[in-house]
């Protein structure tokens, strides 16, 4: 056998730890290490110290350990350049390039991308100032949505319920208020109704390789009410991603992406993960893209990571090596389901520092407590997020999945858990 390899993962959340202990089960792997890491990532890497936000901080960090291969989770390295820095260096790297990124960290962009490249998604404008935006507006009924252009951390979207409000948004994201800091470009969008699905795809620069479909549950309620989150839970099955569907969106989104990106000298390296609104239109479903992220989903990737049978590292490497087109994926039959826990209060203020109960290791394959949010302090862990825990299961159907998850989900407790009881709601006919 070759070399058995280091391997860095850049990161901090319940993403993070499915990745790492995905890549801690290759047996390629020798040693895995994640920068910073968490409680729950600690008894499966080496967590060092570093500083997410910090350009010339994670590129020393890289150089210092000198691993095999670096994978990026969050979308802020990228955003900074991190993939063009460590490429640059002559390391390994599975993400995009800062300008490959843009998919993701400008929304202007990946709109007019789509337009360009006959990529389906709803009508837009693009406006930059409120005075621009105030004819647009009566072109648009209502609802309509509004969405500052660049990285918002999850708010920068706002559905308007009136042109009114939706003005009232444009101008709270012009002025600042919204987002902390002035938007220089916003988006007006016609609103789509349906079924949201999350569909990744390997990609290497000219290959674009499904790997499965989840459904995430953005809003913090039961039965999708209140505020959105970074995510409340999500579950992968066959069924979200039946072979006329995966074909459909490998060919009309995935690969129309990796090659418009290439002919504009932007190749697209690492995931593709691509939010789409299945929209029923006279008798149909029409998939159409509401956004593009250039990194895997989170609470998605702890239950895609559950069930990929192939080894992630084959999957970073083809990315890379520009060999997607030979890669095999292969996913575990049947479901998976991620359900979060998270602190009194998320998506609001919330306060860190409660002790988990019941956080015993897992000692079958079934069930995986991913740590989203936790700190281990005097041998105990705390919380330290918003989302804490990704409690995941596998199972042969979505019930059984479910049926696992939240059984051990009910022996873990901290003061103010909050968790939503229906995730998989829509798929069990809910
Ligand atoms: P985005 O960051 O663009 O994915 O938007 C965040 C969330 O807003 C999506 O997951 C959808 O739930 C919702 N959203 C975005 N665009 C639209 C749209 N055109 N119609 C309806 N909902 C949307
Ligand atoms: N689950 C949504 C995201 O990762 O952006």
């Amino acid at each position: 056998m070759s070399k058995r390899l280091k391997v860095l993962v850049l990161g901090a959340g319940g993403r993070e730890h499915a990745l790492c202990w995905a890549a801690a089960k290759s047996p390629r792997v020798a040693e895995v290490v994640c920068a910073p890491g968490n409680g729950g990532i600690a008894q499966v890497a080496r967590c060092v110290a570093v500083d997410g936000s910090d350009l010339d901080a994670m590129v020393a960090l890289v150089q210092a350990e000198a691993p095999d291969l670096t994978v990026v989770g969050p979308e802020v390295p990228l955003a900074l350049g991190l993939v063009d820095k460590l490429e640059g260096l002559g390391l390994r790297v599975f993400g995009p390039t800062r300008a490959a990124a843009e998919l993701e960290t400008s929304k202007a962009f990946a709109k007019e991308f789509m337009q360009r490249n006959g990529i389906p998604t709803a009508a837009y404008t693009i406006c930059d100032s409120l005075d621009a935006v105030k004819p647009e507006l009566p072109k648009f009924s209502a609802p309509v949505v509004v969405k500052a252009d660049g990285l918002a951390a999850g708010k920068g979207v706002v559905i308007a319920a009136t042109l009114d409000e939706a003005e009232e948004a444009a101008a709270a994201m012009f002025s600042g208020e919204l987002l902390g800091e002035p938007a220089r470009r916003v988006v007006l969008e016609e609103f789509l109704e349906g079924e949201e699905l999350s569909f990744f795809a390997v990609c290497d620069g000219k290959h674009a390789i499904a790997l499965a479909a989840a459904q995430d549950h953005k809003r913090i309620g039961e039965g999708d009410s209140g505020p959105n989150t970074g995510g409340m839970g999500a579950y992968s099955t066959d069924a979200l991603l039946p072979d006329s569907l995966r074909h459909w969106l490998t060919a009309n989104v995935a690969q129309k992406v990796v090659d418009g990106m290439a002919a504009e000298g932007r190749p697209f390296k690492g995931m593709l993960f691509v939010g789409i609104m299945m929209v029923p239109r006279d008798g149909a479903i029409v998939p159409m893209v509401l956004e593009f992220n250039t990194r895997f989903g989170d609470p998605e990737t702890q239950a895609l990571m559950m069930r990929l049978e192939s080894d992630v590292i084959d999957v970073f490497d083809a990315a890379i090596d520009g060999t997607a087109n030979k890669l095999k994926v292969t996913m575990k039959a049947g479901a998976s389901v991620c359900v979060i826990a998270a602190s009194a209060g998320y998506p609001g203020k919330y306060s860190d520092g409660k002790a988990i109960s019941g956080l015993e290791a897992d000692t079958k394959n079934e069930v995986m407590v991913f740590h989203s949010g936790t700190a281990a302090r005097e041998g105990a862990i705390m919380t330290a997020g918003g989302r804490v825990l990704g409690v995941t299961a596998v199972g042969d159907d979505l019930r059984k999945a479910l049926e696992r998850a939240y059984g051990r989900l009910d022996g873990i407790s901290f003061a103010g858990m909050q968790f939503r009881r229906d995730i998989g709601w829509r798929a069990l006919g809910g």
